[in-house]
């Protein structure tokens, strides 16, 4: 829902719904009244000077007059620390598996009174008042934690902390999940509390569905990940530093973090940005595969009216032969909104439906909302109810709210019984032909006039069975719900890899699905948002997202729906979709010509389809997004880390969305080396910046010189496009083939290519040495070598 959401809920459902959401909202406040007492009194307390310490594997503990510190350092580099003893697990990030401790990294003294261990890749120095330097090995220090101060309610309770860091003044802060106004984080206060945003948002709305504590740091120094182990409300503080400031010296870069409770720990992965987020994988899960069709072109809406409506939009993409993957049906096919059900008066027929779109390779997917209409005799209520499943109030009693359905409830994912529970009721959407599940309304959401639209924070939860209250779940309540239906999809389908996406969620969301940007603003300044979303949760670990290409509500203007069109084929969730009261997003909606570009748009997709195969296989075995900042490659590159309007699609390619109406030529910043306009094959050096034409037909597209990238040949094999090295270079690419089958290894085929006597030749790395590459090849960019 959006801001709108509610007035649009007014308008649609009469002005009952919106009398029960301001209920709702008082029923929140009397509740929080009720169950979250006051703070009163709080005490202050920082860790003081150092007592000892006492050396455990990979690190171990530093005692302080009035707080221990431990400090654990993993065989890859990754460091954990936990202040008043806190462990790394249990966690909702985490994997399970913890990395393996570095045998060699000890406890040792260091100077002025302070202990520090010693790694290959990485130094941690604490100093005797409990500051935290993570330094590299050639003793660079890339983030300096200052002791962390703690406010402990007299009377008892949660204490809330402050932990203040310091960075290079040269450094640039990404991620902490999906912020609108990125993907480089201004100077400001970004909130620790997934949110509807009530309106559909634009750059700068904050914060969104997903937020994390999750940072990413790149500086000439080098690039780490900083990441809180904590998801109670919270807030950080970001200002970017400043080089030569006051009589010429740095004004390092700080960040603030203040969390109102719960565990002071977390991890810090440094290295190049694939070695950190292969670290952060490794940490919190490889992300799921998506099954094959889900990179292709996928089209939903909300108001559907009917399965003939659906018929019709289908045949619209088939007549024009603009090929299509999915189609996602809204809230609107269920009866009065409830979950799990089917409106059987538009809807007779949803497996019929399904069979006869499979048909023609077009599978359906399904919303899924968390809240369950409270109401006797409703399958779903009286089953969950049975079970205790719904989140309980101080007192016990049932936490209601207002959703789409009217009066809901809401189930509590933080407990595995009720996971299991929620994973069982998928078989209901199996069996009405759906091939995945799209989830929404998370955060969670309860619609309300006026405070914060979710549950009261004083709302008990389970929490894997250590009990706590809302404050400590809402920002886990989207992972969970998703761990809950991905574990159901594997039990009653094992054979198949589920699909599914999230609204909500946080660290770790990646190893059951993707997500996508919600209600992004239709207009140019939505456009640009979506683009930050991506980039910014790829480098959080979260690799498979996309916008509501066209934007959510309103309607575009051709130009814009167009320039949106493009920039979402090349990114891995390729969805157009809008509210119910927003104009149409077909793309044969805005005219012939758009309809020409937009198909353009998609066969090319399509003809990079193994691409993105191979794009969504590495994701998975490396953590490295599909979606790059420019500065991948090459973080020193300062020109880089700053550009915001261009990406990099896996390592070949470099995608420059048209962000701006009216243009047909724009800048273009590229990192080192030889790229290709891959339309006109025209070759550029960089680093540097050139101009590209960008007209209505196509944005700029660069191939890096060397590359070997997997295309769709006419024959509907996977055939290898080979971008020519400049002289006395060389290049290459990874194959990685989907068989479909969820057990398989994937197997990585590697090709290298050179130039040779002014020939271009592509062989296949092999064990044991090299091979003529087996596929087909063709070679660009050959003239202008
Ligand atoms: C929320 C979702 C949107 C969906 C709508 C109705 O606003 O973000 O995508 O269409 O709810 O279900």
């Amino acid at each position: 829902m959006n801001g709108r959401g509610l007035g649009r809920s007014v308008k649609v459902f009469g002005t009952v719904q919106g009398l029960r959401a301001a209920r709702a909202a008082w029923r929140r406040r009397r509740t929080d009244a009720w169950g979250l007492p006051a703070r009163g009194a709080e005490r202050a307390r920082v860790p003081g000077a150092v007592v000892g310490a006492e050396p455990l594997p990979g690190g171990g503990v530093v005692r302080f007059a009035r707080s221990q510190l431990r400090v654990r350092v993993a065989a890859g580099g990754s460091v954990f620390w936990g202040w008043d003893g806190a462990e790394p697990e249990p966690s909702y990030a985490l994997a399970g598996r913890l990395p393996e401790v570095d045998p060699r990294a000890g406890l040792e003294p260091d100077k002025d009174g302070g202990w520090r261990v010693v790694s290959e890749r990485v130094t941690v120095a604490v100093s005797r008042h409990g500051a935290v330097e993570i330094r590299t090995p050639g003793g660079v220090v890339l983030r300096r934690d200052l002791p962390p101060r703690w406010w402990e309610p007299v009377a008892g309770g949660p204490a809330r902390w402050l932990q203040r860091s310091e960075v290079a003044a040269d450094a640039r802060f990404f991620g902490l999940g999906g912020r609108s106004s990125g993907p480089r984080l201004r100077d400001g206060t970004y909130r620790l509390w997934n949110t509807d945003p009530r309106g559909a948002f634009g750059p700068g709305d904050d914060p969104l569905y997903i937020t994390m504590p999750v940072q990413l740091v790149v500086a000439d120094a080098g690039t780490h990940l900083a990441f809180v182990d904590n998801s109670w409300e919270g807030r950080v503080t970001l200002r970017e530093g400043e080089e030569g400031a006051g009589s010429g010296h740095d004004r390092p870069g700080t960040c603030e973090v203040r969390v109102a409770g719960g565990p002071l720990r977390g991890w810090v992965l440094v290295g190049p940005p694939a070695r950190v987020l292969r670290g952060w994988t490794a940490l919190t899960g490889a992300p799921a595969l998506p099954p094959a069709w889900a990179l292709g072109a996928q089209h939903a809406r909300w108001g559907f009216g009917s399965e003939q409506e659906v018929r019709r939009v289908v045949a619209g993409y088939r007549e024009r032969g603009l090929p299509l993957s999915a189609v996602h049906l809204d809230i609107d096919h269920y009866d009065g909104h409830r979950v799990f059900t089917v409106d059987r008066a538009r809807f007779p027929d949803l497996p019929g439906l399904a069979e006869e779109l499979r048909a023609e390779g077009v599978r359906l997917v399904s919303i899924v909302d968390p809240a369950v209409k409270a109401e006797p005799g409703g399958a779903v209520y009286d089953s969950g109810s049975a079970a205790g499943a719904f989140v309980r109030d101080a007192r016990g009693r049932e936490v209601r709210g207002e959703v789409w359905p009217g009066e809901c409830v809401y189930p509590d994912f933080t407990d595995p019984e009720v996971r299991e529970w929620w994973g069982g009721l998928y078989e209901e959407r199996l069996a009405q032909g759906f091939s995945g599940v799209w989830h929404d309304m998370n955060e969670p959401v309860s619609f309300a006039p006026f405070g914060d639209m979710t549950l009261p924070r004083s709302a008990r939860h389970v929490l894997e069975g250590h009990g706590g209250d809302h404050r400590e779940a809402h920002n886990v309540y989207g992972l969970a719900m998703a761990r809950a239906a991905y574990e159901g999809l594997r039990r009653l389908r094992p054979q198949e890899r589920p699909f599914l996406f999230s609204r909500s969620g946080w660290a770790g969301m990646q190893r059951y699905g993707g997500t996508w940007s919600g209600d992004v603003a239709t207009g140019w300044p939505g456009l640009r948002a979506s683009l930050s979303l991506v980039l910014g949760l790829g480098l959080c670990g979260v690799p498979y997202s996309g916008p509501d290409v066209g934007g959510f509500d309103g309607s575009p203007s051709p130009e814009l729906y167009l320039r949106w069109f493009q920039l979402g084929a090349y990114l891995p969730l390729f969805r157009t979709h809008a509210a119910i009261d927003a104009g149409r997003r077909e793309p044969w909606e805005f005219g012939p010509q758009v309809l020409g570009h937009a198909k353009a748009a998609m066969l090319e997709r399509e003809r990079l389809r193994p691409y993105f195969v191979t794009l969504a296989q590495l994701a998975r075995l490396t953590g490295a997004p599909y979606v790059r900042p420019l500065w991948w490659g090459a973080p020193e590159d300062r020109a880089l880390r700053d550009c915001e309007d261009a990406f990099l699609l896996g390592d070949a390619l470099l995608v420059a969305p048209v962000l701006a109406r009216g243009t047909d030529r724009r800048a273009v910043r590229l990192p080192r080396g030889r790229w290709y306009d891959t339309v006109t094959g025209e070759a550029y050096e960089g680093p540097g910046q050139v101009l590209l034409d960008a007209p209505l037909s196509r944005i700029p597209v660069l191939a890096r010189a060397g590359a070997v990238i997997p295309v769709r040949g006419e024959d509907g094999g996977t055939e290898l496009e080979v971008w020519a090295p400049a002289a006395g270079r060389s290049g290459g690419g990874l194959v990685v083939e989907d068989s479909g089958d969820v057990s398989a290894v994937a197997e990585l085929e590697r090709y290298a290519s050179r130039l040779v006597g002014g020939r271009v030749v592509v062989e296949r790395v092999a064990e044991g040495g090299v091979v003529k590459a087996d596929r087909p090849v063709r070679v660009r960019g050959l003239d202008t070598v």
